[in-house]
């Protein structure tokens, strides 16, 4: 590609490479929708099983088939002995991340269908998968906290299972409502830096356990999956809506990004973190707390009248971790939990791309030298 006719899109910014049934963002007006639904009727309405079917079948599922699926999610929760054993000799300081996504890479060779990539056979892995991944991110906190591990329930649901073998009772509606629509809220998300990571894997024709490793990987960073923690660590400093602005205002004049705000994709407020919103108030209401609700609804007045007009307003992560903080859930486990979710439209994408599938390789605009002559070592000094 000779210099004249180059356009560099850096970060494949707006570059669309694929076409989709699986979600539809309008960044402008801060609207999603999973397979044509909107995302606040599936927040509202759904299940987290019945929105990894709709991402897996394009459809909602009759009783029976979400019965079947969800039968299924239990029989394949468990995950082998030796992988637990692995888990619990990484070391104390590993980042969860690490664990999760080595945890992943090493359930491959036990998936006898590992290397079929047919839509059925893909289908089934991805069931598999999303199994396991509740359960390796429960035990990702038993044993960093120095717990006994506590084997999936063989009858709760999917976010309730969840919570049981993180804290070991039953959790209440509330705290499983709300982790079910986390889940709902994290599935999927189009084309992002980690499903992007997934579909060049898978389009080598790679397998669908290693496309959700690179997709695990490239979540892990703070600028992607990383951002809740942050945001929460950012409440915590600021402490009391009184000292909210003077906080934003220092550090956005140190050049510093404030986590949870601002989109590749939304130029308005991010749908998902409304909904997030809602269930805080919900959750605070129950435990009569509020300055940390009051705190963030003053960090989001400031950011949206300094900022707002650039397109920059609250993403998904800016409530989401004060929710989890709330439930007790450690912030080490975050990014782990999207994972857990995002394993749902990570898989869904996955299979749908292989339908029309194309080798993904773009070009670099080569910059260097030319026909330099080649010098012996003995004549470089
Ligand atoms: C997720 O893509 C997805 O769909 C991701 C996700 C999903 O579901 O998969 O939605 C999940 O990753 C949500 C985003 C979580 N990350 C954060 O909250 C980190 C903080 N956000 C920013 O770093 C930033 O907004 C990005 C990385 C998310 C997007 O940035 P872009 O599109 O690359 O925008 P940019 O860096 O070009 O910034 C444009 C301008 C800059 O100012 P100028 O240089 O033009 O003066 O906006 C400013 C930026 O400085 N800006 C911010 C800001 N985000 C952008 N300034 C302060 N705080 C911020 N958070």
């Amino acid at each position: 590609m000779s210099g004249s006719d180059v356009v560099i899109h850096k970060g494949l910014e707006n570059i669309i490479i694929t076409e989709t049934t699986l979600s539809y963002i309008d960044g402008e007006k801060g609207i999603l929708y999973y397979a044509g639904y909107p995302i606040e009727d599936l927040a509202k309405y759904s299940t987290f099983e019945e929105v990894c079917f709709l991402l897996w079948y394009n459809r909602l599922p009759k009783r029976k088939e979400l019965d079947d699926l969800k039968k299924n999610l239990i029989e394949n929760a468990d995950i082998p002995w030796e992988i637990v054993d692995f888990m619990k000799k990484t070391p104390k300081n590993a980042h969860p991340m690490d664990i999760m996504k080595t945890a992943v890479s090493a359930l491959g060779p036990y998936d006898p269908e590992l290397e079929d990539n047919s839509k059925e056979a893909n289908i089934r892995k991805a069931i598999r998968l999303q199994a396991k991944v509740g359960t390796i991110t429960a035990y990702i906190y038993r044993i960093k906290e120095g717990l006994d591990i506590i084997p999936p329930s063989r009858r709760l649901g999917y976010a309730e299972n969840f919570l049981y073998m993180m804290f070991g009772k039953e959790p209440d509606k509330l705290s499983s409502r709300i982790i079910d629509v986390a889940l709902i809220l994290h599935a999927e998300h189009e084309l992002p830096a980690s499903t992007t990571a997934a579909l060049t894997t898978i389009s080598t024709l790679s397998d669908i356990y290693s496309a959700i490793v690179s997709g695990i990987a490239a979540l892990k960073g703070p600028l992607h999956g990383g951002a809740n923690e942050k945001a929460l660590e950012m409440l915590k400093e600021i402490k009391t809506p009184e000292r909210a602005e003077e906080y934003i205002k220092k550090a956005l004049a140190e050049k510093k990004r404030i986590m949870g705000f601002g989109h590749r994709v939304y130029k308005a407020y991010d749908p998902r973190a409304r909904i997030f919103k809602e269930y805080f108030r919900k959750l605070c209401e129950q435990k009569n707390e509020w300055t940390m609700y009051q705190t963030a609804e003053k960090v989001e007045e400031v950011m949206i009248n300094l900022l707002g007009k650039k397109g920059i307003f609250p993403n998904i992560d800016f409530y989401s971790g004060a929710v989890y903080d709330m439930l007790g859930i450690p912030s080490y486990l975050f990014t782990p939990m999207f994972a857990m979710a995002r394993t749902s439209g990570w898989t869904a994408h996955v299979i749908e791309y292989l339908q029309d599938n194309r080798l993904i390789r773009p070009r670099a605009h080569y910059i260097g030298q030319l026909d330099l002559k080649y010098i012996p070592i003995e004549q470089r000094e």
